[in-house]
């Protein structure tokens, strides 16, 4: 299959990218807008007879006809991701999430396209730290932000488009991903080059707030598995047991870095901060029979650190920009 990746340039995508060229026969195209969040040295090293890279806005109606006219299958990753910028400016994630989400689902209806939606598992909005259930496929929909409130409508539209149009259709909610080619305003990213640069991590709030890790490499294949195997109309979350609070995941960056675990800030809060998410992702196994292979997260988070140290030539660029904005949010 030739499959269109949109987003491709940006931290999951770029990571499917790689997968599907390291683990598959198939070739990609990359639509990506290159926005502040887009690198293109991600996609560095990808064999030229399999890949190609497009520049461009998922909103650009003519260029995505142009594209859906000439691929097998779309997995839809393009997106404004990050719920602190949500907060400062959410007009770019309604023109993306929503707008951008509607015209690519418009070309999967005049071309009759497999489609692949990325969505997040933030469009259930939050629970307890002591509510024994987790999110499935059957919680209500309760998102928090602007953003995780347009990934909820882009969701939406996506399933109006299958029940009103037979558009060929899936839907995957994931949860937090970590791993390489994450953007440096992140929170993992953020903490480990903070401490490779000599500053303090910053927890917001009390850092107790839980966020259910997977790898990012766990999500592509997941991925690859819904679209080789899901069925057509269904939704279907993603996980990997893998929560923990924000304060034991910088304790652990802090330590794995030869640092004293305490030697961290506390910051302002995110308003709105949603305090915990977790993932049942039993459908996924037991459906189709998918399951994680980074079961370690200290492990895995070791090898991103590691990522981080070889690759400041990726992440130095956008680092004084990103910290000049959270000192002006007194984070
Ligand atoms: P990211 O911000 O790292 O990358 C987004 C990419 O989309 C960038 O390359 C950017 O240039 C591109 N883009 C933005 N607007 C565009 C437009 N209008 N047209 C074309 N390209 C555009 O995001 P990410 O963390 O890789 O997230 C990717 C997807 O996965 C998003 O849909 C997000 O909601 C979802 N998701 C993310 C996580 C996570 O932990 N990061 C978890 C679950 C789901
Ligand atoms: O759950 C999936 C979602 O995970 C995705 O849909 C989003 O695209 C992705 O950005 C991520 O959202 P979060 O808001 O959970 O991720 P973030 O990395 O921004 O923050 C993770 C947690 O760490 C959250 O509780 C806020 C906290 N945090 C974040 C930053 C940047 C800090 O304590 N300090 C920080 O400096």
């Amino acid at each position: 299959m030739r499959i269109l990746v949109t987003g491709g340039a940006g931290f999951i995508g770029s990571n499917f990218v790689h997968h599907l060229i390291d683990n598959t026969d198939h070739s990609v195209v990359v639509l990506d807008k290159l926005t502040y969040a887009g690198n293109l040295r991600s996609l560095d090293g990808l064999p030229d007879d399999r890949y190609e890279f497009v520049k461009g806005d998922i909103a650009d109606a003519a260029l995505v006809d142009e594209l859906f006219g000439r691929v097998d299958a779309v997995v839809h990753y393009a997106a404004e991701s990050h719920n602190d910028n949500s907060l400062h400016d959410p007009r770019p994630f309604l023109d993306t999430n929503i707008v951008g989400s509607y015209v690519l689902l418009e070309a999967a209806r005049k071309h009759n396209i497999r489609f692949h939606h990325i969505s997040t598992d933030e469009v259930y909005g939050d629970l307890e730290l002591d509510d024994p259930e987790r999110f499935t496929e059957e919680t209500p929909y309760n998102p928090s932000s602007p953003y995780s409130s347009t990934k909820a409508g882009s969701d939406m539209l996506v399933r109006a488009w299958v029940r009103s149009f037979g558009v060929q259709a899936t839907i995957s909610n994931c949860s937090n991903n970590y791993g390489p080619y994450q953007h440096v305003e992140k929170f993992i990213p953020r903490q480990i080059t903070n401490v490779l640069r000599g500053e303090r991590p910053k927890l917001y709030g009390t850092g107790e707030n839980v966020r259910d890790w997977i790898h990012a490499d766990d999500h592509s294949s997941a991925v690859l598995t819904i679209l080789e195997k899901g069925r057509i109309g269904e939704t279907y979350l993603i996980g990997a047991d893998g929560e923990k609070d924000n304060k034991s995941v910088v304790e652990l960056i802090l330590t794995q870095l030869g640092q004293s675990g305490d030697a961290y800030d506390l910051v302002n809060d995110r308003p709105g901060h949603d305090l915990r998410y977790a993932i049942d992702w039993s459908k996924l196994r037991d459906e189709l029979g998918w399951a994680p292979r980074y079961a370690d997260f200290e492990a895995g988070l070791a090898a991103t650190i590691e990522w981080y140290r070889d690759h400041e030539d990726w992440w130095g660029p956008q680092k004084d920009a990103t910290e000049a904005r959270y000192k002006e949010q007194g984070q």
